[in-house]
């Protein structure tokens, strides 16, 4: 696997857990407190994975990339549109420098990944405003999973990079890659804003 690392100190701020009930819950409460921007939090298991529209997220022990990352920025109404594309570009970006084939790779709007046609990954941004306002970009893929792994209604929904073929990628490896492609998107978004929509829109059905 190719390593590729940014300057940004978020390397340094990469917190891995054996199990957490959902990495958005705790990067929310930790960011309550305090945290610092580029803090995540890496699980090998969630209990209570939560997707959009208050679904649940399957996440079983070792079986995908289950991580948060902690943003610091003014949330504004227009922000919430790029921040769930900046999760899923960053994502897509990380698995095209592990030479996953950008083919088989598309983005489905607003913000799932899918991988030979079917559900691979999904993004669920969570915001606060306030004082203190950050957003927890909580990014869940699916690495390890066999057919039987998922529940009936979703096996012809859902798939893994190991369903598709492709290499059965470490988490903690996979992990800073993500992270990398992330910080380098959000400085992006920041210098050139019009960037990201241009790639998510590229890489999107549209
Ligand atoms: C979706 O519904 O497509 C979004 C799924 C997001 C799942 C990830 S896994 C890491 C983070 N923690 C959670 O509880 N959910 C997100």
């Amino acid at each position: 696997m190719r390593t590729f690392r940014s300057d940004s100190q978020w390397h340094e701020r990469i917190h891995f857990f054996q199990s957490v009930t959902s990495t958005n819950d705790l990067l929310l409460e930790w960011a309550e407190g305090g945290s610092p921007e580029g803090t995540s939090v890496i699980a090998k298991e969630q209990t209570s994975g939560r997707g959009q529209f208050h679904r649940p997220w399957l996440s079983l022990f070792g079986m995908g990339l289950w991580m948060s990352v902690l943003l610091r920025l003014p949330i504004e109404n227009e922000i919430i549109k790029s921040l769930s594309q900046l999760g899923v570009v960053s994502l897509y970006d990380a698995l095209l420098k592990v030479k996953i084939p950008p083919a088989s790779l598309k983005i489905k709007p607003p913000n799932d990944l899918l991988l030979d046609g079917k559900k691979v990954a999904g993004i669920l941004v969570e915001t606060r405003r306030g004082s203190a306002p950050f957003a927890v970009i909580g990014i869940g893929l699916n690495i390890h999973q066999t057919h039987e792994d998922f529940p009936l209604e979703l096996r012809n929904k859902a798939t893994s990079l190991v369903i598709a073929g492709m290499p059965p990628f470490d988490p903690k490896q996979l992990a800073p890659i993500v992270i990398d492609s992330l910080y380098l998107r959000y400085q992006e978004l920041h210098s050139n804003p019009g960037a990201l929509d241009e790639v998510w829109r590229k890489a999107s059905f549209l």
